[in-house]
């Protein structure tokens, strides 16, 4: 993506240069534009833990090179245990996104077979490496099997814009390059389609608010900013062709765990007969859990609800509290939206059904 005419990747290192990971601290934007380097693996856990970083295929991403900083600091004798507790760590920093330990796994898939110390800490920058591609062209590759979806609601308006809802940011910065829900939106714009986002601001954390609105306009992507609790009626009035959002875990079987309140928005879109589609790459799907009800879904402190951050007029960043003193809050993450209420998955191989066999079908591998 293009910031002021550069473009970016949310994660990358140098040639030259590869003990340091580079990323963008995601906390000051839309304010300020921060590069944060990391260089340990107990960097890469913070900046998972406290959202330096956020999305799931980018939290995938910093998990993978996190890997690799834990390859540099491994001991020669003990290179595969010390690997195998760095994974652990690492799964332990955020537990909802499926990417996480998918990265991980194949981090300590792809050195446990190699001969030497030195040969593991080349497989394990190169898989790093790999992984972050991977999730560029799979979000890229998701954007042009998505837009055929926005193609057909323009033709049936005869080309007026074609208004889409979306909720949270799964959107470049919460990938390597492009986004999942964002994808098909940039793939529109490069047919010549006209969009126009309906950004939900996403409380607490405000991701729609401060990143997704934020990256479309950098993109000069038509957008309006609304409150969480406005989708309904907007679907009601008619302002609402389609809705498509990220996922940070999908079941095999369809369930999708997304940012807390995507299940109301699903239930306000299948109530209004608005197609509702979730955008993901393969890595986000879960093998294993059949239902969604058992996805792990992270609590966050309450204080992310209590309080707020914001840009002061003299330019400088200031918290400050909301509610009276005292309030207790409960600040769960994410909700899952039943497979019944999901019009369709976008993936990088296609869009499927959010069910079982259509599912296993479009990966035989599974
Ligand atoms: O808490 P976050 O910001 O890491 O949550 C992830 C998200 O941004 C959303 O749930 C998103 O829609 C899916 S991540 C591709």
């Amino acid at each position: 993506m293009n910031i002021n005419g550069k473009h970016y990747r949310t994660i990358w290192t140098s040639p030259d240069h590869r003990q340091t990971v580079y990323i963008i601290d995601q906390r000051h934007l839309p304010h300020q534009f921060v590069i944060e380097e990391l260089t340990t693996l107990e960097n890469t856990i913070t900046a998972i833990k406290d959202m330096h970083v956020r999305g799931a295929g980018l939290i995938g991403a910093t998990a993978g090179f996190g890997m690799y900083l834990a390859s540099l600091a491994a001991s020669d004798h003990t290179f595969d245990e010390d690997m195998n507790r760095a994974g652990k760590r690492l799964c332990q920093s955020r537990p909802t996104a499926k990417n996480l330990g998918w990265a991980v796994d194949r981090i300590l898939m792809a050195t446990g077979t190699a001969p030497s110390p030195t040969a593991k800490r080349e497989i394990a920058y190169q898989t790093a490496q790999e992984i972050a591609d991977e999730d560029a062209d799979f979000c890229r590759r998701i954007g042009q099997n998505g837009v055929s979806i926005i193609e057909q609601i323009s033709k049936a308006k005869n080309g007026q814009p074609v208004n889409i809802l979306t909720h949270c940011n799964a959107g470049w910065l919460a990938f390597v390059d492009h986004g999942s829900a964002t994808a098909p939106i940039y793939a529109a714009r490069d047919a010549g389609i006209g969009v126009h986002i309906w950004v939900d601001e996403t409380r607490p954390w405000n991701q729609g608010a401060k990143l997704t609105a934020w990256e479309l306009q950098q993109e000069k992507i038509p957008n309006t900013l609304i409150t969480d609790n406005a989708g309904g009626h907007l679907m009601q009035r008619g302002d609402v062709d389609l809705v498509i959002v990220g996922t940070d875990r999908t079941t095999h079987t369809g369930d999708v765990a997304n940012k807390i309140g995507t299940y109301l928005k699903a239930l306000a879109a299948h109530d209004n007969n608005i197609p509702f589609y979730v955008a993901l790459p393969s890595s986000t799907f879960d093998w294993e859990l059949d239902k969604g009800k058992d996805i792990p879904i992270e609590k966050r402190a309450g204080s992310e609800i209590t309080r707020i951050t914001g840009l002061k007029d003299d330019g400088s960043l200031e918290t400050v509290r909301l509610v009276a003193e005292g309030t207790q809050a409960e600040n769960y993450s994410f909700d899952v939206t039943p497979a019944r209420l999901i019009t369709g998955l976008i993936t990088e191989r296609g869009i499927v059904k959010a069910e079982r066999e259509a599912i296993h079908r479009l990966f035989p591998e599974h």
